[in-house]
Parts: C-alpha cells; sequence; structure tokens
C-alpha cells in the first residue's frame, strides 16, 4: 500500500516532452506554502487515491491538521501510517458523499470537536463513460454522479460555512477542462454533475468573498489515476501526472488565485467559438458510421 503513494511521486519521472510543455507546472515554494497553511485544518476530500492522496502527502509536511475522507479505509489507513512521522495531525473520515445521513454525521462530529476547516479541497469524484443506449438501465450512473460531483459537496460546504466566517477560508474546487468546453457523447453523467457544482460555486463566489472566503476553481486537464485510467483509450492521450496536479493545486493554495486552467484552452475554446457546431457534426458522422 505504502509503496503505491511512493510510485505517486515518482510518476512524474514519466512525463514525455509533450506532456512538460502542455502540462508545465512551477515547483512549489515551499516557504511560502508553509507560511500559508501552518496551523491550519485543512479538509480533503477523495484523499484515499490518485490526485487527493498525492496532495495530502505533500501538506503532510507541514505543521497543519489534515481531515481526509474517502470511502476507503484501508488506504486512508494506510496514507496515515505512510505521513505517521511528517509534521502534520492527521485525521481520517470513511464517509460516502452520496449519503446524506454520512454526511449530516460527519458534520456533527466536527461540530461536537470544534474543528473549523480553514481550507478544503472539494477533490473527490465519479466519472462515468457511458454512451446513451447502453444508459437506458441505468439511471443510478447519473444520481451517482450527481451526488459524488454535486449535491454531496453541496452539504458538505453548507453546513461547514458557519464554521468558516470570522477568519480567512480558502475552497479550491477539483474541476476538470470539459466544464468548459463543447459537451461530448457518452460524459452526460460525468460532465453534467461537474458542471453543475461548478456554476453552484461560482453563484455562490461574491457571497463568500463578501465573507473573507475565497473560491479557486481548478480545471484540470486528463490526469493519469485510477479514474482517468479506467478507461482504456486515455493511455495514450497525453496527461499530468497525480504528482503534478497536487502541485498545481498547492500554488493556487500559495496564490489563492480564482481560476486555473491549461494555457492552451483559450485557443481550443476559441476553435469551438469560431466552429460551433463542429464537434457535434464529427460526433454524428462517427455514430452514424460505428452504430449503436
Ligand atoms: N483524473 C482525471 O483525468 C481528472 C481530470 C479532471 C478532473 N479530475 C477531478 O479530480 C478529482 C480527483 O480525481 P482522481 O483523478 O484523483 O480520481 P481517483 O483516483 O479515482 O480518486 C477519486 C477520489 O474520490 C473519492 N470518492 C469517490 N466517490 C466517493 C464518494 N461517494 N464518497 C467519498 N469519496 C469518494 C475516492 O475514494 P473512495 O473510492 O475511497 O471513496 C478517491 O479518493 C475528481 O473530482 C475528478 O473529477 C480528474
Amino acid at each position: 500500500m505504502i509503496t503505491e503513494y511512493k510510485t505517486d511521486y515518482e510518476d512524474d519521472n514519466r512525463q514525455s516532452l509533450l506532456e512538460k510543455i502542455l502540462f508545465p507546472v512551477r515547483n512549489t515554494n515551499e516557504k511560502r506554502l508553509k507560511e500559508r497553511v501552518s496551523n491550519k485544518t485543512i479538509l480533503i476530500t477523495g484523499a484515499s487515491y490518485g490526485i487527493g492522496a498525492a496532495l495530502a502527502s505533500i501538506l503532510a509536511e507541514y505543521a497543519v491538521t489534515l481531515l481526509l475522507v474517502a470511502r476507503t479505509e484501508e488506504r486512508l489507513a494506510a496514507l496515515k501510517k505512510s505521513i505517521a512521522d511528517k509534521a502534520c495531525t492527521v485525521k481520517i473520515y470513511v464517509a460516502d458523499l452520496r449519503d446524506e445521513k454520512e454526511i449530516s454525521n460527519l458534520l456533527e462530529l466536527w461540530k461536537n470537536e470544534n474543528i473549523k476547516v480553514d481550507i478544503l479541497i472539494s477533490n473527490a469524484g465519479k466519472s462515468i463513460y457511458r454512451k446513451l443506449w447502453n444508459s437506458l438501465d441505468r439511471f443510478h450512473d447519473t444520481q451517482r454522479c450527481a451526488a459524488t460531483n454535486y449535491t454531496g459537496p453541496v452539504q458538505l460546504l453548507l453546513g461547514l460555512l458557519n464554521g468558516m466566517l470570522q477568519k480567512e477560508v480558502h475552497i479550491l474546487n477539483i474541476s476538470a477542462i470539459n466544464v468548459l468546453l463543447p459537451s461530448a457523447v457518452g460524459w452526460s453523467a460525468y460532465q453534467s454533475s461537474k458542471v453543475a457544482f461548478d456554476q453552484w460555486l461560482k453563484c455562490s463566489e461574491a457571497e463568500l468573498k463578501a465573507e473573507n472566503i475565497s473560491v479557486s476553481c481548478i480545471y484540470l486537464p486528463l490526469v493519469r489515476t485510477r479514474m482517468s485510467m479506467v478507461n482504456e483509450n486515455k493511455h495514450k492521450q497525453p496527461a499530468m501526472s497525480k504528482l503534478k496536479a497536487a502541485k498545481l493545486i498547492t500554488n493556487y493554495i500559495i496564490k489563492r488565485k480564482r481560476r486555473y486552467t491549461p494555457w492552451w484552452l483559450g485557443v481550443v475554446r476559441l476553435f469551438a467559438f469560431i466552429f460551433p457546431g463542429m464537434l457535434y457534426r464529427i460526433q454524428l458522422k462517427q455514430i452514424k458510421k460505428a452504430g449503436r
């Protein structure tokens, strides 16, 4: 288990030249990160795998209290063990963000223990690729994505907000570039849920900022994790490493900038604006050729 976390770091060496160009990420300024996070309580949802686990491993080097949430207890326990000798204090919480009751219990527990979150990294996520005609008996795909990626994070945040008043707080939403791009066939459950939370948070952003609560939306490209690599056709596509994504998030913790998008996303969006409907026509052609 613990070796797996080591590979989270090592996978950076596997970056191709193209990946280095597409996904440049500055090394974290450790001094500034230390200043920003020391003595802070940092909640990371989805800390058992992927980006969340890599981020927890980086932040563990500092005098922070890490609250790590996910469903897989043994992964959280292994992560806790692997960072036991670091500067942080770690608390792990096994909870399913799709379950209203489990979120209420977590919130109640933190309230009773007077735990107040300074930095919330809303990272837990579920992705599904499934085309419409294979989804007729799978309404639960949409329900599960919506609960993990949208309603669960909203419930959690609403429950934490009272404890976030009267201090400087930072919320980071780990989102995806797809939210900002034309819709893609097969991704309806995932994309709609990511768009929904993104929109909810952006609608609330000015009200939050007026109370000294900053929001950063991190629109990530493809990242090599358990989530993306179940999809075989993603294996050959350029992707960011988990560690790079985690470093990028720490850079946004330091700067509190409102948005991250990869440098080339503007070009792709411009192309989509100039040629509206092009992706739709390409997808339609492919579907007609391949059939259902
Ligand atoms: N990988 C990519 O290409 C990519 C691209 C853009 C954005 N993102 C976003 O990055 C975030 C992290 O994804 P990742 O790539 O690191 O995926 P990952 O390796 O699959 O990790 C997802 C994390 O979310 C947790 N999670 C999933 N369902 C949950 C639930 N119902 N309740 C509580 N925790 C839950 C998982 O833990 P358990 O299974 O233990 O609960 C796991 O720790 C997601 O929000 C994703 O949308 C990923």
